[in-house]
């Protein structure tokens, strides 16, 4: 359990940075990323390289006995850098390229860009290495941010068409597998084939889909060269990357393989006030951040590497969301247990001290403008000392995954036949259920290992392959697939066979008919003698299996196949709630129904309680009576954290 910060020495007078440094270690911070916006800083001039002050700052930090994340530079290219070749930049679905004065403002196609990320990273690599102080790389920053995965330039255009050769071999393949027959969309060779942007009404949704798993492979091989490079020359050296919150433009578990350790930005309250919760939660939880928002990521993105971290945690008011409130007392120390306890192995707060100048400068930091510290600073304080407490415990194995793939939500988001419908949503909403039941998640890829697992929840991913069902079925965990499951062939097509497609080998039904509904309306299930509902989608099955649950029409809406399940509609929380409790129970379980605003989350032999809300609780119901606490007590204050021995 590492404790760091986010530090920028060039935005300081050099005589501060030892008085910096000296107070980041007592603090008891062990990791100082720096770096990652400097460029112009190390090569003011082309191939003029300036290190000097680098390394002084290297040194301050190492000498009150930190050590260091470096960050590779590339997300912020100098101006001479974008002055000398323009088409570097990426181009806008507008068509407009996108402007020097921010940042992430390149094109990951253009070639010319990749060479010089190359070099300024060997550069940074053959110098720093083997430095005794440098324990990670963080290579770029937050890809994808402020939109920049796509880009319509000539760059991407052919790298489009060099993609689409080698996926297809032949013209005549791609044309079939995105029906390209219809509307004559047909070419005739790849070098006719544009990104899918300008079109007069949707692009057709194979070609959508495609051009984004092409812009994520793009991403995935920038990252994978700076890798190479850090891995050759830093050997020994963890490697990460920051990603982001609710941000699916990338395959993470595609750039996570090549990492060590996968971190992410966790912003709580930006993030409320950024997503679609709502009007009422984002009012109860406006200093707090939604429950359920944080540990959905550490989740996800535990499942992208063998390691995971939060690299910039939020420590006041941010400046980027339309508002921007300050944290309930003890928030910025919650959200930090909280990842703690979902087995992150490193948080680092965002950052050191609030910057005067600049676009971030109304963003906190854990001291203010003028050095004297920020409330954030006494909370990190006290989570140096929680850290000593709860150390030495490790995560284990869920009993419960969330299968979770990025191809997925690419194809709900091509076409998604219903308003604000996506995979995301779907899986953040069986999430949130899982969890209001008190249980463990694991969010898994479905290539990835599902041994184990008592209950595998499937919440419509549209495609998963013959090889994944085959590893679903031997696993022997009770599988549950909501609506929409394997709804789509990997081209992007109806199976031929109608939904749910390969499924049908495991759960002999077919799916007639869809319908979705717009808000407000729904439609109504009877279950173990009580009515729910179903909203947004409905389907029509045609099967011989028995319902465990129908609609009041008496259509079918549960069925089972041996240890396969199936839902034939999108339920409301309430009747998946149901469902999921029934199977929970019959795998033998603990299912504890948790206080609205109480989350809890087992750590090795620990389990925790987080109150979200800003009215104290008791933990009657959630913790044993006679519990032996590390942290807090049976009475958890608005922003309490407990820790109790299982
Ligand atoms: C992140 C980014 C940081 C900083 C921060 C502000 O998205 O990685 O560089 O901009 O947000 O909250």
């Amino acid at each position: 359990m590492r404790l760091g910060v986010c530090y920028y020495p060039e935005h300081w007078p050099e005589a501060r940075w030892a008085e910096d440094a000296r107070q980041m270690s007592e603090l008891g911070l062990s990791l100082v990323r720096i770096g990652e916006f400097a460029w112009s800083r190390f090569e003011p001039e082309p191939g003029q390289y300036d290190w000097a002050w680098f390394d002084r700052a290297i040194e301050t930090l190492h000498n009150a006995g930190l050590k260091l994340i470096l960050g590779t530079p590339t997300a912020t290219p100098p101006k001479w850098l974008v002055d000398r070749d323009p088409s570097m930049l990426a181009i806008d679905k507008h068509g407009q390229a996108r402007g020097f004065g921010s940042r992430r403002h390149y094109c990951f196609s253009s070639q010319n860009y990749r060479q010089e990320c190359q070099r300024i990273v060997t550069a940074m690599a053959e110098r720093y290495g083997q430095h005794p102080a440098v324990a990670m790389w963080q290579t770029d920053n937050e890809f994808g941010c402020h939109d920049t995965i796509e880009s319509y330039s000539e760059h991407a255009r052919q790298a489009f068409r060099h993609w689409l050769r080698q996926r297809y071999g032949a013209i005549a393949v791609l044309n079939t597998a995105w029906g390209n027959v219809f509307w004559s969309q047909e070419y005739r060779s790849f070098e006719e084939v544009d990104p899918p942007v300008g079109t007069v009404t949707e692009p057709n949704p194979s070609h959508v889909v495609d051009f984004q798993r092409f812009s994520s492979d793009q991403v995935a091989s920038f990252n994978a060269e700076q890798v190479d490079i850090l891995r050759h020359l830093s050997p020994g050296r963890e490697i990460t990357h920051n990603f982001m919150g609710a941000f699916t433009a990338f395959d993470h578990h595609k750039v996570g393989a090549d990492l060590d350790l996968a971190s992410w930005d966790s912003y709580p309250l930006g993030f409320l006030d950024m997503s679609p919760f709502p009007d009422d939660q984002k009012r109860r939880y406006l200093r707090q951040g939604h429950p359920d928002f944080q540990a959905f990521h550490h989740d996800i993105y535990r499942g992208c590497s063998p390691k995971w971290g939060v690299m910039e945690q939020q420590p006041g008011p941010v400046n980027w969301a339309p508002n921007n409130p300050a944290p309930l007392d003890g928030m910025v120390r919650l959200w930090s247990l909280e990842a703690l306890a979902h087995g992150a192995d490193l948080v680092s707060w965002f950052r050191w001290r609030q910057c005067p100048f600049a676009q971030e400068q109304m963003h906190a930091g854990l001291l203010r403008v003028d050095a004297e510290p920020a409330p954030a600073f006494a909370e990190a304080t006290q989570v140096v000392q929680d850290v000593e407490l709860i150390s030495g415990h490790v995560t284990k194995q869920a009993p419960i995954a969330l299968l979770w793939s990025y191809d997925g939500q690419w194809m709900h988001h091509a076409q998604p036949q219903a308003e604000g419908l996506d995979l995301l949503r779907q899986t953040f909403e069986t999430y949130a259920v899982l969890r209001r039941l008190g249980l463990d998640i694991d969010i898994v890829s479905p290539e990835a290992d599902i041994s184990g697992y008592d209950l595998i929840i499937i919440p419509g991913l549209p495609f998963i392959s013959e090889a994944s069902l085959k590893r679903l079925d031997a696993s022997g965990a009770q599988i549950l697939c909501l609506c929409r499951t394997g709804s789509k062939t990997e081209d992007f097509q109806i199976p031929p066979n109608l939904a749910p497609g390969a499924l049908q080998d495991y759960l002999p039904l077919k799916v007639t008919r869809v319908e979705s509904l717009r808000s407000g309306c729904v439609e109504t299930v009877e279950i173990d003698g009580e009515s729910r509902q179903v909203e947004r989608w409905r389907e029509a099955l045609e099967t011989r299996l028995p319902a465990r649950a129908r609609f009041s029409d008496g259509a079918p809406f549960w069925v089972q196949e041996k240890s396969w399940h199936y839902l034939a509609g999108w339920p409301s929380g309430e009747l998946l709630g149901h469902v999921i409790a029934s199977l929970a129970l019959e795998a033998g379980l603990d299912v504890v129904l948790t206080h609205e605003d109480v989350r809890l989350r087992s750590l090795g032999s620990l389990r925790f309680a987080f109150n979200y809300g800003p009215e104290p609780v008791n933990l009657a119901h959630m913790a044993p009576a006679n519990a032996e606490f590390v942290l807090g007590g049976m009475e958890l204050a608005p922003a309490g954290v407990a820790a109790w021995r299982i």
